[in-house]
């Protein structure tokens, strides 16, 4: 599935090239910046969220990309780059996949957003409700943070409670009842009932359920910690244990959000995979490889007030996600599913560890091997992740500096080789720098 074009053949996304000046960077970058420069005139602050340049490292990333296929991207200047973030996640079967896009595009062709749901609506949520572990209905949404608010809400509106709790760190989406991102005084008021607790701890879980016994309608984790900036954290037995011992005794509900890692860990929710047994799950991006649709699945005990609710938004109901979900689930497994994706995330992790210590550098790959994350230890402002990250981009390999990689299950063995060749340069290239930076 991976290709070579003429576009990129022999360029500088060779993974075997070395690394760049600032001055043939820019070069490299032309068409992006010129676009980046016409975008501030009319966007404010030219691209915006987690998108924008600050987030990777200016100069060694593009701004724009035009086009993917496979496990490779292509940027508006038509460099190439293997890519470790996946749409953020989105993309499990590789960019462009025939058996997906063949029937989205013909229901494209036929007709997408309806006045009222494709059948394929009921086929899907049929689908899901079968599949993960657990759940008794499914109501589709368009965003993770529509899925995460309606989950929340409808905790909120069943116990008559208003308190979550979340896990400090954690990313839950957008919304200002959890958006991390923004500066909090202005969301004061949203966040009034938002409570945080440090993750994996048992003994602060267990205070903070103490000081809001009675009010708390939810608690909302991701199945594993994945914080912005930060090693990624899995979940000890007794912090699961305890998280849902005290939502029983609460009466609260635990609410599960796989937006990012679903279908990674495991086909019946990344839940079955830590053997924890929430109330609503929330899932995303993956479901259906890029195309726009999230779900919120819940059991029976909340069918009641989730069907009180006035679920509705436009494109909610847009028939192409939805079949693209279905053939998604079905390539899924016939590429290998999540045995696959944890065989190369393995290789690639302890290629990279073993890389890095060779290099004299203690590089850990957290997280797991499906979702991997690579940070240097005693490096807290992420400076030698960003100098491998943007080395590695130099290289042709697209390395998220401050967020966490994804496998899909487009990468290929040679992809995980190229990478770690690249690897290897990056390193030597990092070493060598520190050695003459050092006073
Ligand atoms: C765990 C988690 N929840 C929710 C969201 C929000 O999803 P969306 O960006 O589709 O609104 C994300 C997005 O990264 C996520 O990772």
């Amino acid at each position: 599935m991976n290709e070579m074009t003429d576009e990129t053949s022999g360029a500088a996304g060779s993974p075997s090239s070395s690394g760049r000046s600032a001055g043939a960077q820019d070069s490299r970058f032309a068409a992006s910046m010129a676009y980046f420069e016409r975008a501030a005139r009319v966007i404010p602050g030219g691209i915006y969220g987690s998108k924008s340049p600050g987030f990777l490292v200016p100069g060694h990333f593009p701004y724009y990309l035009s086009r993917a296929r496979g496990s490779r991207i292509y940027d508006a200047d038509g460099n190439e780059f293997i890519d470790y973030l996946c749409g953020y996640g989105s993309q499990i079967v590789g960019y462009g996949n025939p058996a997906v896009d063949g029937p989205a595009l013909e229901q494209a062709r036929k007709g997408d957003l309806l006045n009222q749901p494709h059948p394929a609506m009921v086929e899907l949520a049929e689908r899901l409700v079968g599949l993960v572990d657990g759940m008794d209905w499914a109501v589709f949404v368009k965003n993770g943070t529509d899925a995460t608010t309606l989950a929340t809400s409808i905790a909120r509106a069943d116990t008559g409670k208003q308190v979550i709790i979340a896990a400090e760190g954690a990313y839950h989406g957008a919304a200002n009842w959890c958006s991390t991102n923004v500066f909090p005084v202005f969301l004061q008021a949203e966040q009034r009932d938002v409570r945080f607790f440090p993750y994996n701890d048992v003994q602060a879980l267990e205070a903070l359920f103490e000081a809001e016994r009675g009010n708390i309608a939810c608690l909302i984790l991701t199945p594993y910690h994945h914080p912005t900036y930060k090693p990624q954290q899995l979940p000890t037995p007794e912090f699961t244990a305890a998280v849902e011992r005290l939502c029983r005794a609460e009466g609260a509900y635990f609410i599960v959000d796989d937006i990012r890692a679903n279908f990674r860990l495991d086909m019946h929710g990344s839940h079955k995979f830590f053997s924890v047994h929430p109330d609503l799950i929330t899932m995303g991006k993956a479901l259906a490889n890029g195309y726009p649709i999230s779900v919120l699945l819940g059991t029976d005990g909340l069918r009641k007030t989730a069907s009180s609710f006035f679920i509705t938004g436009t494109y909610w109901m847009s028939a192409v996600p939805m079949i693209a979900a279905l053939a998604t689930l079905d390539e899924m497994e016939r590429m290998g599913g999540t045995a696959r994706l944890a065989e190369l995330g393995r290789v690639l992790k302890d290629g990279l560890e073993s890389l890095g210590l060779e290099a004299g550098f203690r590089a850990r790959v957290s997280g797991p091997p499906a979702i991997p994350y690579l940070t240097f230890d005693e490096d807290p402002d992420l400076y030698l992740n960003q100098r491998f990250c943007a080395a590695m981009a130099d290289r042709g390999v697209f390395m998220h500096p401050h967020h966490n990689w994804f496998i899909s299950l487009a990468h290929s063995e040679e992809d995980i080789a190229r990478t770690l060749e690249a690897a290897r340069s990056a390193f030597a290239e990092l070493s060598s720098s520190l050695a003459t930076e050092r006073p």
